[in-house]
């Protein structure tokens, strides 16, 4: 049975005080939902959200990690070791503003799954195609290569692993994918892992993000191989996040 998992990607938003104030909310909140929750703060603030949180359910992940092991000249990184010194269970790798922005490839967000593996965090690898991917009809073509690379490139076992389809057309624009067209990407995600290995296809979580709110959360979150959502801007709505986790029971 796989829990559904919410998490919350900060980006680059909030300063200490609106750290304390959304999480100060968030807590009691989303304390009834069943679905496991997470926020993913600014690197900067993951250490007053553990303290924050440590009474709490509601686990810490990280926006990015170094590809490089261990420790060494790689000045404004950060490693997986250090990420889970501080507590975090989750990091995101792949996010597409990261590989559109930050010149992420294919082959470094294999690394920096293979690195977070290592120091036993749970990636959340993202995948997703972009507006004229999808109107030419390359969807699975992209989804299924990003996929793939990791699948390939990782020789760790895969099973923490968390996978999260974000059609980038949807990402920030209001626009989400209807639960059809994302349940379609999500059995194809499925389906490839099973390829993959079947035991595995049975456990990994498929999140589901692209402007997910609170009024399609049931929807999407509904769907059989949408095992959760991966939440930006809703996410520093302490009352619109808890609406989303509160979907869940
Ligand atoms: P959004 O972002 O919910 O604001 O569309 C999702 C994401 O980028 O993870």
């Amino acid at each position: 049975m796989r829990r559904t998992l919410v998490a919350g990607n900060w980006k680059m938003h909030g300063n200490s005080r609106s750290v304390e104030q959304l999480l100060g909310e968030l807590k009691p909140s989303v304390a009834a939902s069943a679905a496991e929750v997470a926020v993913i703060p600014p690197y900067l603030y993951l250490s007053q959200a553990m303290s924050l949180l440590a009474d709490s359910d509601i686990a810490v992940g990280a926006q990015n990690v170094c590809k490089y092991r261990g420790e060494g000249a790689y000045t404004g990184e950060i490693s997986a070791g250090m990420l889970k010194e501080f507590g975090c269970r989750y990091v995101l790798v792949g996010h597409s503003e990261r590989r559109a922005l930050f010149g992420e490839t294919d082959e470094c967000v294999a690394e920096k799954l293979a690195v977070a593996l290592e120091q036993g965090l749970q990636p959340i690898l993202c995948v997703g195609e972009s507006l004229e991917q999808r109107s030419a009809g390359e969807t699975l073509r992209v989804v299924g290569r990003q996929l793939q690379a990791v699948l390939q490139g990782v020789n760790q076992p895969l099973d923490d692993m968390v996978v999260a389809y974000e059609p980038v057309w949807a990402i920030g624009t209001g626009e989400t994918a209807s639960p059809e067209q994302a349940q379609d990407v999500h059995a194809f995600i499925r389906q490839e892992l099973a390829t993959f290995d079947r035991g595995l296809s049975a456990k990994i979580r498929i999140l589901y993000g692209g402007s997910v709110k609170a009024a399609n959360a049931e929807e999407l979150f509904a769907q059989p191989d949408i095992d959760g959502g991966l939440v930006g801007g809703a996410s520093l709505d302490a009352s619109e996040f808890a609406a989303i986790c509160k979907v869940v029971n």
